[in-house]
């Protein structure tokens, strides 16, 4: 069976965004401030996380509903045990096209070959400088660099190919724009710009903090000249440019001053099974409770596929144009990227 749904505003079902854990070894301040995600916060308890199995059956019902692409997030994934385990049972299944794991790289040097051996041939490394002070700043636990560099060349090394996340604040990391791009330009790895977004309700966003990313592309293109390079595929989120005479490229994601909704096809699942068409959805709906009240396969496509049907979100278009402004949004690390 292989039906496709389509939602309010015609946007087919296409990507599906499970986060496995909303627990993380780092304190972003623009995700997870450590005021707030201190050690009282309260993480999901174990019992609660959807187990492999779930999430395993679940992805397979999606992909019936035209999912192809599958991102891995968090929290931070590689905290949740086994996380190799787990890309070997969706890639078994049939319809999955192509899966990616978003991470902080830190535990990257030790699971990467196990990691390319489950099946896992991309991956999405987030670093916001390439400065030790800085880093450890942004990163709210005073990790270092190296480690998380270390961990890029191991994916690499072990045949996966490598994408860079960099949030740009402005007043805390734009002054390391050049060096990271000439940097991964060096190395051959795609860097992406990410306009600090209000994402969850504990970061403080304000608009006069984003660098609006022309602004990137235009000082890159000053040093080292750049390119615009089509859309890999319909809905892709990053704008993309390659170096002339190379064929290494950066990627612009700018959902504050170029929001994409109009073709987003993403849908989320969070850690304890909630299922939520935007990112800044105020409400999810919970899969979990009828996947382990004994609900069929059929049931649980009907479920999604109502909820898909009845999607008519498009958050960055509306803070675009100053209609809305969500007051209970979920939080990044609960939801993943
Ligand atoms: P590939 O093109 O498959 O490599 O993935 P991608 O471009 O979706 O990249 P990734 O999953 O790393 O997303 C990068 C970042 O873009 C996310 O972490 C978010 O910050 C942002 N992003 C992704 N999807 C959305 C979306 O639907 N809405 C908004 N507002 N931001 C998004
Ligand atoms: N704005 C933009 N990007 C964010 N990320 C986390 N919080 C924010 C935010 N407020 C990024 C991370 C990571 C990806 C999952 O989302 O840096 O690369
Ligand atoms: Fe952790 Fe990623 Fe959030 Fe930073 S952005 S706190 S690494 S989940
Ligand atoms: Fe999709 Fe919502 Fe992001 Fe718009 S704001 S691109 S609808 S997730």
């Amino acid at each position: 069976q292989n039906t496709t749904v389509k939602d309010q505003l015609q946007r087919p079902l296409r990507d599906l965004r499970i986060s496995v854990t909303d627990r993380c070894n780092f304190r972003c301040s623009y995700c997870m401030p450590a005021e707030i995600f201190g050690a009282g916060y309260a993480f999901l308890g174990h019992e609660k996380l959807l187990t492999f199995e779930e999430l395993t059956r679940l992805t397979s019902i999606f992909t019936q509903l035209g999912v192809e692409k599958i991102r891995i997030t968090g929290g931070e994934p590689l905290l949740r045990r086994d996380i190799p385990k787990l890309v070997s049972m969706i890639n078994e299944i049939d319809r999955v096209k192509d899966i990616a794991l978003t991470t902080n790289g830190s535990l990257l040097s030790k699971l990467a070959g196990n990691l390319h051996k489950s099946g896992l041939h991309r991956v999405t490394v987030s670093l916001d400088s390439l400065d030790n002070d800085r880093f450890a700043t942004m990163n709210g636990v005073g990790y270092q660099v190296k480690p998380i560099l270390e961990g890029i060349e191991a994916a690499s090394k072990a045949g996966m190919s490598v994408k860079i996340n960099m949030v740009v604040k402005k007043g805390t990391n734009d002054s390391d724009i050049i060096p990271m791009a000439h940097y991964f330009k060096e190395k051959g790895h795609t860097l992406r710009f990410i306009e600090y977004m209000d994402v969850g309700n504990s970061n403080g966003w304000k608009l006069d903090q984003v660098v609006p990313n022309q602004f990137i592309v235009d000082q890159i293109h000053a040093v080292m000249p750049l390119e615009p390079i089509e859309p890999n595929y319909y809905g892709e989120v990053a704008s993309r440019y390659r170096y002339v005479g190379t064929d290494t490229e950066i990627g612009l994601i700018s959902s504050v001053t170029q929001a994409f909704c109009s073709s987003c096809t993403r849908a989320r699942l969070s850690a304890e099974g909630r299922l939520f068409t935007c990112l800044f959805a105020s409400q999810g709906t919970d899969l979990r409770t009828p996947l382990r009240e004994g609900f069929s396969d059929e049931q649980l496509m009907d479920l999604i596929s109502k909820v898909w049907s009845k999607r008519d979100d498009h958050y960055s278009e509306e803070r675009l144009s100053n209609t809305i402004i969500h007051v209970n949004k979920p939080e990044m690390s609960y939801l993943g990227g």
